[in-house]
């Protein structure tokens, strides 16, 4: 399987877990440093950037099976991360294109429409370049291969996680204070990274063309928890801030991005057995940030 992303978060856990099912990984390596952690764990390497259309040609055209997990999150500048994600998603089902091997892509719920929790036959809105994240679930979806789209809960939490509440922890860590906006009740949903990883290792193995697979153990933990749970952590105060208080955060945690996970659930049997975000966070998963 070729993996890009595979030296990240979420990509070094599902490389773990798709090595343990006795799965062939090749990991898309853009730096010595990335290509040495993939190797120790026992995967190879292919060395290239997402920028670099060849490599990927290369890595989708010889796995039987396509995980595409990096991006390039450059927060100042999203419209390059999502001409970036576009041209990646193109390249990598066109060179699929005629095939029955998967396509498990990295999506999300930023920016879709709320109010209710999102469910799998929740079709993304968007579409073409200026949509967020490039449009980029659809756009893979109407290739015409076997496309799953990974809809990760906002966090995907966890022991080392440097993720959105990585960086809550260390804004309070920060200013002394555990912050939450207004009332506190918009909500996030939540996974645990292994609980991530294995749905991937599932959705290869069973998913078929168009899947929508929701990365969500818990559908909705308000904000004012999270912050409780940070303040409780760092034995902090407790306290509503304005959204400047976060940084470029502040519009997330102050959003909700919710889903529910049932029919992922009733259809792969995928039980979520992880802590939950706020016993991770009180346990010390967050330590480091
Ligand atoms: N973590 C979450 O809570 C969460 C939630 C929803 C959706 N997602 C999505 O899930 C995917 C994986 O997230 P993550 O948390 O695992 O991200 P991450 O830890 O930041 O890892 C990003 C990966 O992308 C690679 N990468 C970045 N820029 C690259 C480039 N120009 N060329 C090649 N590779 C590049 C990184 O390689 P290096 O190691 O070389 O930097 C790394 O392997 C992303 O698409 C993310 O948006 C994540």
């Amino acid at each position: 399987m070729f993996v890009t992303g595979a030296s990240g978060w979420i990509g070094s856990h599902a490389v773990g877990e798709l090595l343990s099912a006795d799965h062939e990984v090749v990991g898309l390596a853009r730096t010595d440093a990335a290509a040495a952690a993939l190797q120790a764990r026992g995967a190879a390497v292919l060395r290239g950037d997402l920028d670099d259309l060849d490599a990927l040609r290369r890595g989708a055209s010889g796995a039987d099976a396509v995980v595409h997990l990096a991006n390039k999150h450059d927060w100042a500048n999203p419209a390059e991360s999502n001409r970036a994600e576009r041209t990646a998603v193109d390249t990598l089902t066109d060179a699929l294109a005629g095939t029955d091997r998967p396509f498990l892509f990295a999506s999300g719920l930023a920016a879709l429409p709320s109010g209710r929790p999102l469910t799998e036959t929740d079709a993304s809105p968007f579409s073409g370049p200026d949509a967020p994240r490039g449009g980029a679930e659809n756009l893979a979806l109407d290739k015409g291969v076997r496309a799953i789209a990974a809809r990760f809960a906002p966090t995907v939490h966890g022991t080392g996680d440097h993720g959105f509440v990585a960086q809550l922890v260390a804004t309070a860590r920060r200013t002394g204070v555990a912050g939450y906006l207004g009332d506190g009740l918009t909500a996030w949903s939540a996974v645990h990274v292994d609980d991530a990883a294995r749905l991937i290792r599932i959705g290869l193995e069973r998913a078929p063309a168009g899947t929508r697979l929701h990365a969500v153990a818990e559908e909705a933990v308000p904000s004012r928890e999270i912050a409780e749970a940070i303040g409780r952590s760092l034995n902090l105060p407790v306290r509503p801030v304005e959204a400047e208080h976060f940084g470029f955060l502040g519009q997330f945690f102050g959003t909700d991005m919710i889903a529910s996970s049932e029919i992922t659930r009733t259809t792969f049997d995928w039980k979520p057995t992880g802590p939950t975000l706020t016993e991770d966070i009180e346990a010390g998963a967050y330590a480091h940030a």
